[in-house]
Formats: C-alpha cells, sequence, structure tokens
C-alpha cells in the first residue's frame, strides 16, 4: 500500500520530471491537464501532512511574502561583461590575439547565441538551489531568489544522484521572454490598465524585479544557462563540458551551441546566426564566442571588466535612409495618442517599412524631427520600426514642424497629456479606437465587477456593433447576445444578472471603473472621500481637485480634462438614467477601521489579496507588507509564513479569516 509519505515522493517526481522533459529536454511527456492533477494531489497530501512540506518541493515555488526591498548578494566571482565585435576584422583581431598569448597553438572556441535578456546567477548548495541574484554592478548583485524559484524551467533540486551533486554549484544564465509571451503579457497588462513594456528584454527584467514574488510567478520567464562560477565537488574541463553537463542537473542550455575550431567557422557561425536572428522565438542581440579549454581561459585571463578569452559578435545594426512623407496621430487601444510616421517605403534587413513610430511629441521635439525630412530607420527584432536621427544637410526648407492634435483623430475628444509619461492620451470615454480596452476595463473585478464580460466577449459586442459607448452594455438583451458565438442561454442570461447585479456599486469602484487617466483604486477613493457624490466630483474645478491632498497636478488636470468632456458625462448620466445606484459608504463605515494597520500572511480563502487589501482600505484601514510595533492585526490565512511568528513574538494580535470577517461585518 502507498503510504502518504511514498504518494508524496512519487508526485514530486512526476512534477520534477515533467519540467525537466518539458524544459531542458523540448519533449513533453505529460498532459498540462495531468501536471495540473498531480499538482493538486500533492498540494492536499502536503495539507493534510504539513511534517512531509519540504522548501524543494514543487508545490513551494510561490510561497514567500513580498518584501519591502531586495538584499544584496556579494559575487564569489564577479560576472563580467564582454568585449564586442563589430564586424570580422575585429573578430580576427581577438582571435589573434588569444593564438599569440597562448602557449600550445591548439585552440577551440565555443559559439553561442547572445540572448537579450538579464544575467542571474543561480547557487546550489549540495544540490538545493539556495541564492539567486542579479548581475548588479558585476561584484554585488540583487537578492532575487524567491522570484527565481518561480520560474518553471529552474530546478529547485539537481537532478542526479547524491555521488554526481556537487558541494556547491554557482551557473550563470539568462532570464528571458520569448516574443510571443511578451506580446500576450503586454496585452493583458493593457487590457488590465497597467504598465506595458517596450521589449522583452524589459519585459523580463521588470518581471524579475518585482517585490512581490507571487506577481513575477504569473509572468513567462525562462531561463538559459551558460556558464560557471565557483564550484566545488565537480571534474568540468571546458565549456563545452558543461553545456553537456547542465541538463544532466536539469538545468536548461541553449541547443544552438557549437564548437568553432577556426576564424572561418566563426564567421560563418555569426552569419547564420545573424540571418535567423528573427527566426528564434526569443530575442538574439549577437553571438558570443570563448575559449573552449577553462586551463587555457585562466591563462589568457581577464581584465577587471571582461574576460580576454571571450567576446561578443555584435550584430549589423538594422537601418536605412528614408523620407518621412507624413505624420499622422495614432489612438491605440488605450487612448495613447501616438505620433507615427508615414516614410517612402524602404526594405530593411529584407522587410518592407513604410511606418515607424516616433513615440510621443517630447520625442519629436529632441530629435527635431519634421515632416519632409530624411530621416535613419532602424528595426530591431519584430520591435516596430523606429527614427533614429534626421539627416539634417538634407533639409531644403520646406520641412514642417508637428504637433500632437488637441482633438483625438478618432473621434474629435480633448487630448490630454499623462502624468510621469510623456504620451497624450484622448480623453472621450466612448471613443471607437479605446472602447474595447475600456470596456474590459469598466467590467474588470476591481472596477464593476462584471462576470463573464471578458476579452472575447467584449471583442464580439464592439464588432457586431451592439456596445458603441460604455452605457450600451446596460441595454443589451437576451435575444441579441443568444447569436453570438459561444453564447448559450444560460450564459446570456448570466452575463444579464451580473450586468443586473453591478448597478449597484459603491462610488469609489465606479470612479475607478471610468478609467480616468492615473487614477487608480487609491486615487479614485481619495477623490470620493474628499468629494462625496459623483456630482460634486464632475463639478469640482481643476483647483479643487488638486487642493486634495495626495493628488497632484497633473491627475488634477486629467480628472478635470475627463469630467469637462461632454460625452463623458452624457455617459454618466445615460448610465445613472438606466438605474445605476452609486453607494457612497457612510461615516461609520468608512471610519471602521480607521488608522488600523493590517497585515496578511498566508492565503485567504475568500479574498485574493487586493480584494483584501481593498476591502481594509474601503473601511479606512492600512494594509502593509511587514509586521512591526505599530501592526494592530495578522491576519492568518493557510500556510502562514514567519510573519505569523513574528507577530506572536511582538504580542500583536492575530486574526483567523474568519475573525476577520465578522469584524468587517460587525
Ligand atoms: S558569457 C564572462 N554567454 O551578455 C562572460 N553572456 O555583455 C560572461 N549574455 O552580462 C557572459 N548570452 O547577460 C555569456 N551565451 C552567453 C550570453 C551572455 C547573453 C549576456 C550576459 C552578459 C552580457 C555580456
Amino acid at each position: 500500500m502507498s503510504t502518504p509519505e511514498k504518494r508524496v515522493q512519487e508526485l514530486r517526481k512526476k512534477i520534477n520530471d515533467a519540467n525537466y522533459n518539458y524544459y531542458v529536454l523540448d519533449n513533453p511527456t505529460i498532459s498540462d491537464a495531468e501536471y495540473d492533477r498531480s499538482m493538486r494531489e500533492l498540494q492536499e497530501l502536503e495539507e493534510e501532512h504539513p511534517e512531509l512540506k519540504t522548501p524543494d518541493s514543487p508545490t513551494q515555488r510561490v510561497g514567500a511574502e513580498p518584501v519591502d526591498e531586495f538584499g544584496t548578494v556579494e559575487h564569489t566571482i564577479p560576472l563580467l561583461s564582454l568585449n564586442n565585435a563589430m564586424n570580422e576584422g575585429e573578430l580576427k583581431d581577438f582571435v589573434d590575439r588569444v593564438m599569440r598569448n597562448l602557449e600550445s597553438g591548439k585552440v577551440e572556441f565555443v559559439a553561442e547565441p547572445k540572448i537579450d535578456g538579464l544575467a542571474v546567477e543561480l547557487i546550489y548548495e549540495n544540490g538545493v538551489f539556495a541564492t539567486g541574484s542579479t548581475r548588479g554592478n558585476g561584484f554585488t548583485g540583487e537578492n532575487i531568489t524567491q522570484n527565481l524559484r518561480t520560474i518553471e524551467s529552474i530546478p529547485l533540486r539537481l537532478r542526479g544522484d547524491k555521488l554526481d551533486v556537487p558541494e556547491l554549484l554557482e551557473v550563470r544564465g539568462e532570464v528571458y521572454m520569448t516574443r510571443s509571451d511578451f506580446e500576450k503579457m503586454n496585452e493583458e497588462q493593457e487590457a488590465k490598465g497597467e504598465k506595458v513594456f517596450s521589449n522583452p528584454r524589459n519585459a523580463a527584467a521588470g518581471s524579475l524585479r518585482q517585490l512581490d514574488p507571487s506577481i513575477t510567478a504569473e509572468r513567462p520567464l525562462n531561463i538559459y544557462l551558460y556558464s560557471l562560477g565557483a564550484s566545488s565537488g565537480i571534474n568540468i574541463e571546458s565549456q563545452m563540458e558543461l553545456i553537456e553537463k547542465l541538463p544532466q542537473w536539469g538545468l536548461r542550455v541553449n541547443p544552438n551551441i557549437d564548437i568553432c575550431e577556426d576564424y572561418e567557422a566563426m564567421c560563418k557561425y555569426w552569419q547564420n546566426m545573424e540571418a535567423n536572428r528573427d527566426n528564434f522565438a526569443y530575442e538574439i542581440d549577437g553571438v558570443v564566442f570563448k575559449v573552449n579549454s577553462f586551463q587555457q581561459q585562466d591563462e589568457l585571463g581577464s581584465t577587471t571588466r571582461s574576460p580576454r578569452w571571450a567576446i561578443a559578435g555584435k550584430f549589423k545594426a538594422q537601418q536605412e535612409i528614408t523620407k518621412i512623407e507624413e505624420i499622422e496621430a495614432s489612438v491605440g487601444r488605450t487612448g495613447a495618442v501616438t505620433p507615427v510616421a508615414h516614410l517612402k517605403q524602404v526594405i530593411i534587413n529584407g522587410v518592407k517599412v513604410t511606418n515607424a513610430t516616433l513615440h510621443n511629441q517630447d520625442e519629436i521635439d529632441r530629435k527635431d524631427i519634421r515632416e519632409g525630412d530624411w530621416v535613419v530607420v532602424q528595426r530591431a527584432g519584430d520591435v516596430i520600426p523606429q527614427v533614429v536621427k534626421v539627416v539634417k544637410d538634407r533639409r531644403d526648407g520646406s520641412e514642417k514642424t508637428y504637433h500632437i492634435p488637441d482633438n483625438c483623430p478618432v473621434c474629435g475628444g480633448k487630448v490630454v497629456r499623462e502624468q510621469d509619461d510623456a504620451r497624450h492620451y484622448c480623453t472621450n470615454i466612448s471613443c471607437p479606437a479605446q472602447l474595447k480596452g475600456r470596456i474590459r476595463h469598466f467590467a474588470s473585478k476591481n472596477a464593476m465587477d462584471i462576470e463573464g464580460l471578458g476579452e472575447k466577449l467584449v471583442d464580439q459586442l464592439v464588432e457586431e456593433n451592439m456596445v458603441e459607448k460604455i452605457e450600451d452594455i446596460y441595454s443589451l438583451r437576451k435575444t441579441d447576445l443568444i447569436n453570438l458565438e459561444r453564447m448559450g442561454e444560460k450564459s446570456s442570461q448570466n452575463l444579464l444578472d451580473a450586468i443586473e447585479n453591478s448597478k449597484e456599486i459603491r462610488l469609489a469602484r465606479f470612479v475607478y471603473a471610468l478609467g480616468i487617466r492615473n487614477v487608480g483604486r487609491h486615487a479614485a477613493r481619495v477623490l470620493v472621500d474628499a468629494f462625496k457624490t459623483i456630482d460634486n466630483i464632475m463639478n469640482a474645478s481643476e483647483d479643487e481637485i488638486g487642493d486634495i491632498y495626495e493628488i497632484g497636478p497633473i491627475m488634477a488636470e486629467n480628472v478635470a480634462a475627463f469630467f469637462s468632456e461632454e460625452r463623458n458625462l452624457k455617459t454618466i448620466h445615460s448610465l445613472l438614467d438606466q438605474g445605476l445606484k452609486l453607494q457612497t459608504p457612510s461615516k461609520a463605515e468608512t471610519e471602521k477601521l480607521q488608522d488600523k494597520t493590517f497585515v496578511f500572511t498566508g492565503a485567504l480563502e475568500n479574498y485574493t489579496r487586493s480584494e483584501a487589501k481593498q476591502l481594509i482600505e474601503d473601511l479606512g484601514g492600512r494594509a502593509t507588507s511587514s509586521v512591526s510595533g505599530n501592526t494592530d492585526y495578522v491576519i492568518v490565512g493557510e500556510n502562514p509564513g514567519s510573519k505569523a511568528d513574528k507577530a506572536r513574538d511582538l504580542g500583536v494580535e492575530i486574526l483567523s479569516e474568519d475573525d476577520f470577517e465578522d469584524m468587517i461585518n460587525s
């Protein structure tokens, strides 16, 4: 008979093997559903038998609590950077220099793609993932262990039997995001009204530097390992041996690594990679050549900045010169008004380019870009082409300066500039260019919370012209809904019920749902606290809004601009006419938890962290992340962390989820 202990071992092995087959061998062996089932079974067993829980269990990837800041890690061996070869001549110089400086004449090089991500170091102690850090300044990095633990392609324990696992293994590699994951994630971020990233590298870096590991866990990060730091208990003599050994420990390496016997082979590898760079799922910004033998690497040594045994071969900038025929303001799904240059067509690395983004007005001013200018245009990966600079010598006086218009080119709505952001935005909530994004935000969980009104359905409603303005949501009829794709009698009714239920809504949620630029949940609450009713908010002047503590001048301008847009007022009045009831919490209610500070530890059953936080803030309290003498209550959920112990030590009152619910409902 299988004991729980045995079953736990079995499940862990199954899950670890599945990750290994999927990530390292690129050869999935079980279905997602089976993987999820095994994970759930393991979680349940560990719940029932907490004594079987171990830190390296695959259930323990996300468990750590958010931190206020990262600690630092001193690298035992510095993480150096690389010298660049800009062309084949410079590569030849490198090869000659290496040959000259080595005793024996025979030398091999290992050629690798240069992954455009973020360098990290992983430290395994007796096979267990102990510490992970960023490169930092090369000598000291940030301790991002808890975030790295959430990346499924990083094993929490090395594979192999005890004898084969080193006492100490420091490995370096690159955390990256694929282009398709990057685009998908940006779409999701945009739909949630959250920060979008400019390229996969920034997205990977931003995701890894989250203070809350549960956010990192949701980001599609991946890793390739490519070099060795300090180690003991292993005997590896060359880079290629390392690249062959790492996968046996379950560490992922890039499949496109080759040996090059001579300079000609290196050039060939470089050319081949450059020609194929767009065919990789991830961005590579060059190739790296390393002397294969570790003994020869030592012989060559390093400068303080970079090793003498390695070099990066950069890819040619993908640039051409062409003429800007016209500049046009284009309105995106978020209402961002972006100036786009229409170009006389050029071919850059085989791709036809007719448009380039000019980003924003500041960029246009800084580069002094005018209509009619000849410009250098650059294409990087599949990111939208950009204007690098103006060729001023080719001006003939006919060029025209450009300013983003004051009114939206799509709907005529007022255009304003966003806080901390160089971009301009259209303020009309019903602007057709941004309707989908607006509705998705309006219906989202922390806004009107209309369950069922998700992305696909919103797309259909807008494309079928069933919703042309936000308020049209409230006049949808079942007969129309039933005819949509994937909508039946039942789901249509559920949606109509959810829409009906959303009519009774807290004012702060409604203000947030309007999607006013810069007005997140907190700012919405601040506005409601200050003005109490929607009429007061609508009638407030920019100065009155700006006078509120916590509301800055740009936010005040955005709020005032939003409510001075006729079309928005019409939408609000129309929503009220259709029966929307905006509830302002009574004073007693907003002050229920006045000045009380809460900290959470462990998972709650009925709320996500952000819901619980919102609830506390709605009632006048504060939710913070670490326990101190100033904490009033610690709410303890499933699998509490060390914060519960700390609370006990400090004598802070501990509440269960039930206690907490009693408190807010009293
Ligand atoms: S080796 C001492 N190999 O490039 C050698 N680096 O400019 C250290 N990188 O910070 C690096 N792919 O972030 C190496 N296959 C690869 C690489 C790679 C990307 C990055 C790494 C490093 C930077 C150096």
